[in-house]
């Protein structure tokens, strides 16, 4: 099937080399002339594992391109809306101006038999919104979430948990079927639903993982207060089958370019639609997580006597999270920042983030591995856990630092370990010795 796919960002850029991957004759649309160049030459702008193989075996049947230029998608049945709805600068709600214009460039190429099917996370009510948009054009709207994370997108596109279609006509649903048939005849699940189920299960998917998150990190703080251990609180609740170990690592909470906006434009759309009290528990999520920050902020402040002015904080990790170079609300790159605002010298490192950051991030110091990032400090913030951090060697690390006190915001060092290489070890939710 012919198929364009427009926004190559996190998401476009996969889901266009996967359907490639599938068979597909494929052309990726994007605004931005350097990102296409990249993408065409088989390099992938961003670092998401495994995406650049894909890519390059993709590039190199014929079956996938890149263009800017919006003619020339005109001959593609299928197009895949993959752009992104950050939060507006203004207020907690979605932005939907990059939605709002893939819809204008594709409308002059949409006709009777044209399928418009949206992946971007939107509120409730944007694909009918569209449909109505592009009535008079014959082609019809589906609606078909991803739930891709960062750092396994390929995996997660082509072995998804699940395949949800928001469709209104048995047709379109036969054209989705058709469009995904190997992964389904592998198995996965499909769920044929309206619009407005498939943009939910988006949202409230996020919703529920970004409550689990808090939920641990509200227990963190109590276990802070009466001398509890999170870890092991965790590990004895993720026992229960009915509550599941995933998503109940405490420590510095979410962050990313998904589940801190999507809360928070779920919340905003619940009041457009008065019903704002049923998602009113999620501005608590949001206020838990943020804390977190907070917390590890005081703790840094606390080994530093009270006074961060002159000292030296050494920082491993600035990505939101292992396995991406993404640093849209890092809450690594928020609590480095606080310290550098409160007169630190903040040296930052991370294995894939280092541009991004440095770019978002140019007062902070960065340095060009984990070690040297520890000389001279006067306290260590594992904030991101990197396999590299988890695996580094604590004496090493110990005998550069002026004083070797470790803050494990992940909960990812072995406590012991780091104790007998002479460090004191301080962690979130946990008690200090
Ligand atoms: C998320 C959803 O998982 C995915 O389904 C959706 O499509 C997009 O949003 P992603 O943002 O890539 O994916 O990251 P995810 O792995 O969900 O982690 C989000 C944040 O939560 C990270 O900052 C991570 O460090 C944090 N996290 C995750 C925790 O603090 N504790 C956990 O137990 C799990």
């Amino acid at each position: 099937m012919r198929i364009s796919v427009v926004g190559t960002g996190y998401l476009g850029a996969t889901h266009a080399a996967c359907m490639a991957e599938l068979g597909h004759d494929v052309v990726g649309l994007d605004a931005d002339p350097a990102k296409v160049a990249l993408l065409s030459r088989g390099e992938v702008p961003f670092w998401e594992p495994g995406l650049d193989e894909v890519l390059r075996r993709a590039l190199a049947t014929g079956r996938l391109s890149f263009t800017s230029d919006p003619a020339d998608i005109a001959d593609c049945v299928i197009h895949f809306v993959c752009v992104g709805t950050p939060q507006r600068s203004d207020s907690p709600a979605a932005d939907l101006a990059q939605v709002n214009a893939a819809v204008e460039a594709l409308l002059p190429h949409l006709g009777p038999g044209r399928l418009l099917v949206g992946k971007s996370t939107v509120p409730v009510g944007t694909a009918a919104g569209i449909a109505q948009l592009v009535q008079g054009t014959g082609a019809h709207v589906a609606w078909n979430p991803e739930f891709l994370r960062e750092g396994h997108a390929v995996e997660d596109t082509l072995r998804p948990d699940r395949l949800v279609f928001g469709v209104r006509e048995a047709e379109d649903e036969a054209i989705l079927r058709q469009v995904y048939a190997p992964l389904i005849e592998s198995g996965v699940p499909v769920l044929v639903t309206d619009y407005a189920t498939a943009e939910l299960v988006k949202v409230s998917a996020n919703a529920f993982l970004a409550t689990k998150i808090s939920f641990i990190n509200a227990m963190a703080e109590v276990c802070e207060a009466t001398g509890g251990d999170i870890v092991t609180l965790s590990a004895a609740l993720g026992m229960d089958p009915r509550i599941g170990p995933q998503f109940l690592r405490a420590g510095l909470g979410f962050g990313g370019g998904c589940l801190p906006k999507d809360i928070r434009a779920f919340m905003a759309r619940a009041g457009e639609l008065g019903v704002d009290e049923a998602l009113m528990f999620l501005r608590d999520i949001d206020d838990i997580n943020l804390r977190r920050r907070q917390h590890a902020v005081d703790l840094a402040v606390t080994a530093l006597d009270g006074d961060a002015a002159g000292r030296i904080v050494a920082v491993w990790g600035a990505a939101f999270k292992p396995e991406s170079d993404d640093v849209r609300d890092s809450p690594a790159l928020h609590v480095a920042q606080a310290l550098h605002d409160s007169g630190a010298r903040v040296v930052v490192h991370d294995p894939r983030a280092m541009a991004n950051a440095q770019r978002l991030f140019p007062a902070l110091a960065y340095a060009p591995s984990a070690l040297a990032a520890t000389e001279d400090a006067d306290v260590l913030l594992l904030l991101t856990e990197w396999r590299e951090y988890v695996d580094a060697d604590p004496a090493e690390a110990a005998a550069r630092m002026r004083h070797p006190v470790v803050i494990d915001a992940r909960n990812a060092l072995d406590p012991q370990s780091w104790r007998r290489a002479g460090w004191a070890y301080r962690a979130l939710g946990r008690p200090a010795s």
